[in-house]
């Protein structure tokens, strides 16, 4: 039946462009701009954060395993074309009061510490080398509106 092959190449067809544009949208694109506001948080107490994803990649040249990371035995596997978790699927630990106070293991996947350690860390280092840079290392640099240190 020749109708029934013609058919059979249009299915075909049809799925692997189906296939094709499915494995395209699933190439996961990160946002220039930001506002990172964790779900974890029932009630945070501050505003969303301001983050420039596309100048920390490409004009403050960051290389992406800066912030990117999936251990394994201790090292950074993550390479450019993985998929990207948001930080609280694996920095769920909650605490935003007093968790420089949790024990080592329980700091390290403290979702308020993973963004302060990333974030604020590589600004104070930042600043050592250039004092007057844009990069932000107070709480209302960061936070608007939130006074110093609350
Ligand atoms: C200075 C830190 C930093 C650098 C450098 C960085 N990223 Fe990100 N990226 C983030 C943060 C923060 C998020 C948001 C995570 C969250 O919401 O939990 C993110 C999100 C993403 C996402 C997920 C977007 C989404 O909405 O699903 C992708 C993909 C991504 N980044 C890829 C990259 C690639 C590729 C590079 C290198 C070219 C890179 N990132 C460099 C910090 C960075
Ligand atoms: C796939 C899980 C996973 C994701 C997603 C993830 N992390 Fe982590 N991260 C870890 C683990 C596990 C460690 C602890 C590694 C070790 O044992 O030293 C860690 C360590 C860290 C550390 C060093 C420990 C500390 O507090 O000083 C920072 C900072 C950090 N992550 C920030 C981030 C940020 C920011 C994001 C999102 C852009 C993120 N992580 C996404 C699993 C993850
Ligand atoms: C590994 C280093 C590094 C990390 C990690 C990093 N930054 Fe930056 N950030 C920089 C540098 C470098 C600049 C530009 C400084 C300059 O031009 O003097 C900057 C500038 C900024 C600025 C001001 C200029 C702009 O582009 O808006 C903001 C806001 C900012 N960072 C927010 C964040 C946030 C929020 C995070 C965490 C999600 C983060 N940064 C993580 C290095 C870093
Ligand atoms: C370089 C940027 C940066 C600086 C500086 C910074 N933070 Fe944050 N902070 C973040 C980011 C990013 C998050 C995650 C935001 C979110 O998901 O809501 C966060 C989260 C928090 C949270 C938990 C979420 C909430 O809304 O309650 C608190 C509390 C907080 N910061 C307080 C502070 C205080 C106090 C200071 C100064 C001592 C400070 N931060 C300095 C970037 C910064």
């Amino acid at each position: 039946m020749r109708g029934g092959k013609f058919v059979s190449c249009i299915v075909v067809g049809a799925l692997v462009v189906f296939t094709a544009a499915f494995v395209v949208m699933a190439q996961q694109k990160a946002a220039d701009e930001m506002s990172i506001k964790a779900a974890l948080w029932p009630t945070p107490t501050k505003a969303a954060v301001k983050f420039t994803h596309k100048k920390h990649a490409e004009d403050y040249k960051i290389a992406c395993t800066e912030c990117h990371h999936v251990y394994k035995d201790g090292k950074n596997v993550w390479k450019e074309g993985d998929q990207v978790d948001k930080c609280e699927k694996c920095h769920n630990e909650p605490t935003i009061q007093g968790e420089k106070k949790l024990p080592p293991e329980q700091q390290k996947l403290n979702l308020k510490l993973a963004f302060h350690n990333n974030c604020q860390g590589c600004h104070q280092k930042h600043k050592k080398e250039k004092p007057d840079t844009t990069a932000p290392v107070t709480c209302a640099q960061c936070h608007p509106g939130a006074k110093e240190g609350s």
